[in-house]
């Protein structure tokens, strides 16, 4: 049984090495962020409407991504459905999540499934920040904020896709299944 586990364990890790990164535009770079870990950065000044990211990757469901995890710690995922994720390869080998920061004052929406553009212009060095409401609904998930930005949230939730404000100031770059 044993031997079964780890075998399932090897297959899902060799699978999971063969997942693609997602594609960044030339405008953009991984750097130290000032909100958390690594994040993205616009290297030029950047016009509003530029896609920025393009996140790729099959598409799962929660319980696909429960048995990864369990079996491997694995969770760089992107949510585009009630039970629908697109798994993408992570940040670093050893590393979970993936690579936007969230910011209560976000300056990229979902154009449409994993793409990313800029809703407004972004300076060059500006830190490129998406609103984690705007797209996860993992159920019971939720994250203290520390953005900074005036207006922080301070607690972001899987439920945020509900909250009124939200939805008049962001509702049109939501993920598509909550718009
Ligand atoms: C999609 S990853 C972003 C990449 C991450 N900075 C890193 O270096 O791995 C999401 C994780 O980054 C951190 N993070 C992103 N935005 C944050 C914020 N506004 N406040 C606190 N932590 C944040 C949290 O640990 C979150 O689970
Ligand atoms: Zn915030």
């Amino acid at each position: 049984m044993k031997e079964i586990g780890s075998d399932l364990e090897k297959n899902i890790r060799e699978y999971l090495s063969t997942l693609p990164k997602p594609h960044f535009s030339p405008s953009v770079k991984l750097s130290q962020s000032k909100i958390a870990g690594i994040g993205l950065t616009a290297k030029k000044d950047i016009k509003e409407g530029e896609v920025l990211v393009v996140e790729l990757g099959p598409i799962v469901n929660r319980k696909f991504i429960e048995v990864v995890e369990s079996l491997t710690g694995y969770e760089c995922n992107l949510c585009i459905g009630w039970d629908s994720y697109i798994l993408h390869a992570p940040l670093h080998e050893d590393h979970q999540g993936g690579y936007i920061n969230h910011s209560c004052e976000p300056n990229v929406g979902l154009l449409a499934n994993g793409i990313w553009c800029a809703i407004r212009d972004i300076k060059k060095g500006e830190e490129i920040v998406c609103d984690y409401g705007t797209f996860e609904t993992w159920p019971g998930w939720s994250m203290k904020c520390g953005c900074g930005s005036k207006d922080c949230r301070k607690l972001i939730t899987s439920k945020d896709y509900k909250n009124k404000k939200l939805r008049e100031k962001l509702g049109e770059w939501f993920a598509p299944y909550l718009r």
